[in-house]
């Protein structure tokens, strides 16, 4: 494994590029910015660096995060509500051309911060400057595909049907206060995954933060506010068990859009009065298995392997994690997947071509040590014992570790670093029992090139999992294909264009074929004394 040398340097060593930023974050109610009011807490940065004074290691200070109490939060509520009201807000009634200006608008401002908010990505949860970037630059076109997708949507729901002797005109129309929670892997684009669709449908928004990414969120106020009518997005921080569950049983809430963990979703959604008036749209764990058949090209399955396992170091949803090897190719496997962990480069975010930094939650490396401890301890093997798993502040060093008892926690659990479990198989059965007795069901990996086998697993997987990759590593992009998943791994269906459904419920107008009802409905249309009922399209 390559660890740069000075891994953690002082302060005054940075990069000129790499000023530690400081930020008091405020929060953003009813169209107004506050900055006092309320308690917050300190954040510091996972990216270590070395004291001036002592040598020793230390956690930067980037600035001050909201935590507000479940009455603040409720402000927040109550202010999506009114902007709502009932369906009659400004925001949830403007016209669908109204809605995709603000939000083009709101696209053109936020450009202006990519620079600070990539910054914040990388000392926030030391994602590299690289992934950073790309980051906002997805999210930006996110934001693009998803205007360019409504206005289609507009143009298709804009034709008045015939069917049966009854004229219809069939919309999509918003489902009312949205709460939007993004994890912390992705602060920034997948918690705009959900909101962009919510909002530009007329939904009204409670933003709470993701865990960890708090403070690039700061960049984002003032553009909402001056973008959106007050109240329609409201973003407010604070500790989720204390204000979430508080604010859904009051029943204000309508649409929940979570990315996060399956249990903290149960939680949320049970504590709603009336469950079948809570629409959810979720992300959660998973559990994406790779399978290295016996004809499996084994350089380019090391590749994909390497990739998908430690991309962020394994802090992905969609990051491969389990691997189930063919015993005839298993020892080649390892040896060349164990050899290019090695060759890793760990570091700091900002240092050139590095793989592996510190993991956000500085209580991670322990728990992945727990798992490695339980799997050698059962006879496991730890495949790259030089640096494999060793801990320097909440860098975690990845470990690969093989004969992994199927019964073990990191067989069964998402372990969510950089730690590989591989097992091997003899049958392709015990494949198919490992996946069938998963509680997730995500993606899957096959490595392969023999029509009949893959073929098999491929129709196998297809009632398992969402997504089968095909010799390469699983992931959610491009966005316009559907992320979703089975079992604990998701309820509805994210991309560009499903997303808009999710956030919406078709509504019509309805009228009889016959002069009364063409009279009407050409009144209207002539007159365009209707939002809903129109054949006007946002060019
Ligand atoms: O963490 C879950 C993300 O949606 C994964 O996206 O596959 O593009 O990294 P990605």
């Amino acid at each position: 494994m390559m660890i740069k040398e000075n891994l953690f340097p002082v302060a005054s060593d940075l990069p000129q590029t790499v000023k530690i930023p400081k930020i008091n974050g405020r929060i953003l109610i009813d169209g107004q910015i506050l900055n006092s009011g309320f308690p917050s807490r300190t954040v510091t940065s996972p990216c270590s660096l070395r004291s001036e004074k002592d040598g020793s290691l230390y956690y930067p200070e980037l600035g001050t995060t909201p935590q507000v109490p479940e009455e603040i939060f409720m402000q927040a509520v109550d202010a999506a509500s009114r902007a709502w009201a009932k369906g009659r807000g400004e925001w949830p009634s403007a016209r669908m051309e109204d809605r995709i200006n603000a939000i083009s608008a709101l696209r053109d401002q936020i450009l202006k911060h990519r620079e600070s908010i990539s910054r914040l990505l990388m000392w926030e949860i030391a994602k590299t400057w690289t992934d950073a970037q790309a980051e906002f630059d997805r999210t930006i076109t996110y934001m693009n595909d998803t205007i360019e997708a409504t206005k289609q949507l507009d143009r298709d729901c804009s034709r008045i049907q015939f069917v049966d002797q009854i004229m219809a005109q069939v919309r999509r129309s918003p489902l009312g206060v949205t709460l939007c929670m993004g994890p912390f892997n992705y602060p920034f684009n997948e918690t705009f995954t959900t909101l962009i669709p919510a909002l530009i449908l007329g939904n009204t928004i409670v933003v709470k933060l993701p865990r960890f990414g708090q403070l690039l969120w700061d960049f984002l106020l003032e553009p909402f506010r001056d973008c959106l009518p007050p109240g329609v997005i409201n973003v407010v921080n604070g500790v989720g068990r204390e204000i979430i569950n508080p604010a859904v049983k009051s029943g204000k809430i309508d649409v929940l859009a979570f990315i996060g963990s399956s249990q903290v979703a149960n939680q949320i959604k049970q504590s709603h009065p009336m469950p079948h008036r809570f629409r959810s749209i979720l992300g959660l764990d998973a559990k994406n298995p790779a399978v290295i058949l016996p004809d499996a090209d084994l350089d380019l399955s090391v590749n994909e392997c390497v990739r998908g396992t430690l991309s962020f170091n394994g802090q992905r949803c969609t990051a491969l994690k389990m691997i189930l090897v063919h015993r005839s190719v298993s020892k080649s496997f390892i040896e060349k997947f164990a050899a290019r962990v090695d060759q890793l480069t760990c570091g700091l975010p900002w240092d050139p071509g590095v793989m592996i930094t510190p993991l956000a939650d500085r209580n991670k490396p322990q728990q992945l040590q727990s798992y490695m401890k339980e799997v050698v301890d059962r006879g496991g093997r730890l495949c790259n014992p030089t640096n494999g798993g060793k801990m320097l502040g909440s860098l975690f060093f990845p470990a690969v570790l093989s004969g992994v008892p199927l019964d073990a926690r990191l067989a069964q659990e998402e372990q969510f670093g950089p730690l590989v479990p591989i097992v091997e198989f003899d049958q392709i059965s015990e494949v198919e029992d490992y996946v069938l007795n998963s509680q997730y069901g995500m993606q899957a990996s096959v490595f392969g090139r023999e029509p009949k086998s893959v073929g098999h697993l491929v129709d196998f997987l297809s009632n398992q999992v969402c997504r089968i990759n095909l010799n390469s590593q699983c992931q959610r992009g491009p966005d316009v294909f559907p992320f979703t998943g089975r079992k604990n791994s998701a309820e509805g269906t994210l991309s560009v264009t499903d997303a808009l459904r999710s956030f919406s419920i078709r509504s019509m107008v309805a009228a009889r074929q016959d002069p009364v009802g063409k009279q009407v409905i050409q009144g209207v249309l002539d007159g365009d004394t209707s939002r809903f009922l129109t054949t006007n399209i946002v060019l």
